[in-house]
Parts: C-alpha cells; sequence; structure tokens
C-alpha cells in the first residue's frame, strides 16, 4: 500500500521546530542533572542504579530523536520544499477564508526510489482550472533552480480533487547504436532511449514523422539492427516510397524479408504479408480447445516476429494517385495498397505481425482514423506544428511540452502506459562508421558480406 505523507504550508509558518525545541529541553536537562549530581558533596554514594538510569535516560531519547531525525530527513526536506514552493507560486496568498487568516496549501507526497509523487490538493475556490492545471510546469521550474537534483515530470494528471505529478530525477539520455554486442537482446522489445523501451507486444504498431532531414529513416535504421538481432527468426519487410538508401539496403543484404519501391510491388508485398496473416491465423485457430488469448510468437515459440517498415509513404501513396488517375476504378493501385496495409495494422498484431509507417506528413487522405488508432508508437521528429500535433497525437500544439528538436529529438508517445502527455524523445545515435548498415544487415540476416 502507498502511503502518502501530507504537508500543510501555511504562510509565515513559525520556523521553530517543535523537535527541535524538545530536543533542546531535553539537552539542558541533562546537563544540569550531571551538574548537580557531580558538585552534590556525597555524590560518589548516591551514584546508585537509580540515579544511573535517571541520567541515561534523556541521553537515551537525544539518540532516539537523532536516529529519527535521520530516518526522515529525506521527509523533511521535501516539506521544506514544499513551504518554500508554496509560497514562491503564490499559493498561499489566496483562501478560501474571507478574513485571510489561514492561509495554506496542501500537499501530499510519496517518496521513492526511482520517482516522486507529489499531489497538490486546491482548497476550496482557491484556484481556477487553467491555474491549476499550469501547477506541474511551475513546480517542476521552481524545483529544477533550487535543487541540485534533476526534476524530470514524467507525468502529470489532473484528478477529481488534486493534480498529481510524478518526477524523475534520472534525464533521459540518448541511445547509441555503434555495436551488436553492447544492443539489450530483449525479446520483442527495442530499446529507443536509455528510459524508453518499444515494448512490440504492448504497441505493436507504429508511426514516425517530421520533416525532411529529421532523422526519420535513421531512427527506422535503429530499430530495424535492433529488430533483427532480437531473433534470427524474426523477418523485415520494406516497402520505401523514395526509393532511397534504405531499399537499397535492405533489397540487396536482408535475405528475410521483401522490399519494394513503388506502387506495383508494394501491392504484391502487402498481399504476401496479407497471406502469410492469414496463414498464421489459420495455424493458431487450429488448436480449437486452446483458451489462451496468444500471439502466433507465443504460440509458436520458434517461429519469428515479422516488421513491416513503410517509409515515405506520403511519397508512395501521392505517386500511385497520380499515376491511378488514368487507370480504371478497378484497376486503381492506391486502394488495394489502402485496403491491404489497413488490415495488417488492424490485425497484425495477433499474427505477430508489427507495421511502422513513417513519413514526412501523415494525412487523414493517407492514413485514416481506424489505422490511426491502432498505433501504439507515435515519434514527431523535429518541430510539429498545429496540424501535426492534432494528426499525431490528437492534442492542441499547446498540449505538448515544449522539448528540443536539435539533435534529432522530438516527442513519444507510447500506449498503455497511462501517460498524460508525449514525453520528450532522443533518437538514438546511428554510428555508420562503427556499424555499417548493409553490412550489418547481411551478418543479420545470415549472410556475411
Ligand atoms: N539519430 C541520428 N544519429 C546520427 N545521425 C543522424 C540521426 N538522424 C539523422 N542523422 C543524420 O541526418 C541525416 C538525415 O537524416 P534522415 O535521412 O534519417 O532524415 P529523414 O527524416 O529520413 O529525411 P527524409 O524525409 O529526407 O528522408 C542522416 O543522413 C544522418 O547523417
Ligand atoms: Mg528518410
Amino acid at each position: 500500500m502507498k502511503i502518502f505523507k501530507t504537508y500543510i504550508a501555511r504562510q509565515s509558518t513559525p520556523i521553530k521546530n517543535k523537535h527541535e525545541n524538545f530536543m533542546l529541553v531535553l539537552g539542558v536537562i541533562w546537563v544540569l542533572f550531571w551538574l548537580i549530581i557531580s558538585f552534590g558533596t556525597q555524590w560518589l554514594e548516591s551514584f546508585n542504579s537509580i540515579y544511573l538510569i535517571l541520567a541515561l535516560l534523556p541521553l537515551l531519547l537525544f539518540i532516539v530523536q537523532i536516529i529519527f531525525k535521520l530516518v526522515n530527513r529525506k521527509n523533511k526536506k521535501m516539506d521544506h520544499l514544499l513551504q518554500l514552493a508554496s509560497e514562491n507560486l503564490d499559493l498561499l496568498k489566496k483562501d478560501t477564508d474571507e478574513k485571510h487568516r489561514t492561509k495554506t496549501a496542501k500537499w501530499s507526497y510519496l517518496l521513492g526510489n526511482d520517482f516522486d509523487i507529489i499531489e497538490y490538493h486546491p482548497q476550496g475556490n482557491q484556484s481556477t482550472l487553467s491555474e491549476i492545471e499550469d501547477i506541474p510546469r511551475r513546480l517542476t521550474e521552481y524545483l529544477e533552480s533550487t535543487t541540485r537534483r534533476a526534476w524530470i515530470l514524467e507525468d502529470k494528471r489532473l484528478e477529481n480533487s488534486f493534480i498529481k505529478m510524478t518526477f524523475g530525477h534520472i534525464p533521459d539520455e540518448r541511445l547509441v547504436i555503434d555495436s551488436l554486442s553492447q544492443l539489450a537482446h530483449l525479446p520483442l522489445k527495442i530499446p529507443l532511449t536509455k528510459n524508453l523501451v518499444w515494448d512490440i507486444k504492448k504497441q505493436p504498431m507504429g508511426l514516425i514523422v517530421g520533416p525532411t532531414g529529421a532523422g526519420k529513416t535513421t531512427l527506422i535504421k535503429s530499430i530495424v539492427i535492433e529488430f533483427l538481432a532480437n531473433s534470427k527468426q524474426n523477418s523485415l519487410y520494406t516497402i520505401d516510397g523514395k526509393n532511397s538508401f534504405l531499399a537499397s539496403a535492405t533489397s540487396n543484404f536482408v535475405h528475410t524479408g521483401k522490399t519494394a519501391t513503388d506502387g506495383q510491388t508494394s501491392l504484391e508485398l502487402l498481399k504476401e504479408l496479407n497471406r502469410i496473416m492469414f496463414d498464421r491465423y489459420h495455424k493458431m485457430n487450429l488448436d480449437i480447445l486452446n483458451e489462451k488469448d496468444i500471439t502466433y510468437v507465443e504460440a509458436f515459440p520458434n517461429e519469428g516476429h515479422i516488421l513491416l517498415i513503410a517509409d515515405e509513404l506520403l511519397a508512395l501513396i501521392s505517386e500511385v494517385q497520380a499515376s491511378d488517375k488514368t487507370k480504371p476504378t478497378k484497376e486503381r493501385l492506391a486502394p488495394q495498397i489502402y485496403s491491404r496495409l489497413l488490415s495488417l495494422i488492424v490485425r497484425g498484431r495477433q499474427a505477430s505481425i508489427s507495421v511502422i509507417v513513417s513519413g514526412q506528413q501523415m494525412p487523414a487522405c493517407i492514413l485514416r482514423t481506424e489505422a490511426r488508432d491502432s498505433l501504439g508508437l507515435r515519434i514527431a521528429l523535429g518541430r510539429v506544428s498545429q496540424v501535426q500535433a492534432q494528426e499525431i497525437f490528437n492534442r492542441g500544439l499547446s498540449d505538448l511540452p515544449h522539448v528540443n528538436t536539435s539533435n534529432f529529438g522530438g516527442l513519444i508517445w507510447l500506449d498503455g502506459l497511462d501517460w498524460e502527455t508525449p514525453k520528450e524523445f532522443k533518437s538514438p545515435q546511428y554510428d555508420d562508421n562503427k556499424l555499417p548498415f548493409k553490412h550489418t544487415l547481411a551478418y543479420l540476416t545470415g549472410q556475411k558480406s
């Protein structure tokens, strides 16, 4: 059970500390006691065991006090910080009491090893909703500026009567992808930063959006290497709408999947994957007595997960739509590509097929709402526009945290982690010199180049 400590900050709180005063009184009594004993004429005779116990009692209490203080040091510090924060954030100036007699701010907190949870309980109509919603930001700024620790607002949520903030203290760091032996090799888990992992089971489908040069393809390179390194059985399918480096690497050096670069080959690739998906469902459904709702790879551990990367989907679809205009409706490729891609995104999870779509933009005409809702991993690299904030995260731009987008950074959302807002994302640094992509792909798929 989580036990929160509640602290009430009061304006002009007398800094007198009851415990400290108590200790001082005890100390004085103890010293006086010994003085009287020491200077008494027959002190040696009267120094019997009762005196000894009486003399040692304050000392014992004194030691207990010190231990109590040491154990509670963290809480004391937090109380003090919250008192100062209440004053600094002007939380004590407003009050429900018309005569302004009691000026208080109520906080509860739980200090953990990895995270600290702080709750602010506004009293009555003390603050407006927008003021309360702004407290996490202001508190973070205050704690950052007055302590020597990092205060990373991992989560914030407005509950019925209070706002709950979760703070971490270990700043997230970029991963460096420069050696196969350094990779985590976790089954169906792809570390994205030091603290964040793409859990393919939890968020099987993904979306990466960003302007040109923002680092989409490089991020895909890191993900692909980690994915193939995790299991020899895993296979990779690639659609590269720009027929760029990615396609040239995967088509020539990946021998456990397929690569497509135009409408026709993309459709064939998607048909093949849909066939595989239905075969996998069929194989799982043969065991009619199986009660478990498990994925294909869980049912058949010797087989691998499939990852489809659709890089530059917008470029591909735009091109296909342009050439479709000259074709009769039945022969048009774009709707066929759409329906097969959608089918994989919506139904691929249980067949252990994941899809990551990527592009400079992802308007609704390219990725419809039903597909978009299935994308549990969402990354926006570079600056996000108002329209993109809505498209990618379903939020207004002002609801997104301000993050540093230099050095291939951006924002990330991972479903199922109970986050309130997207988080800052630092894309892994892919070191092409130490881990040449094509060579590594060939090595990982069993064909040494
Ligand atoms: N995470 C990274 N680590 C190291 N270098 C990076 C990273 N991301 C991008 N770069 C550098 O920036 C260049 C452009 O990145 P990248 O090709 O991945 O962008 P993009 O978003 O795919 O652009 P486009 O939309 O034009 O395809 C890369 O060639 C690489 O040199
Ligand atoms: Mg690219």
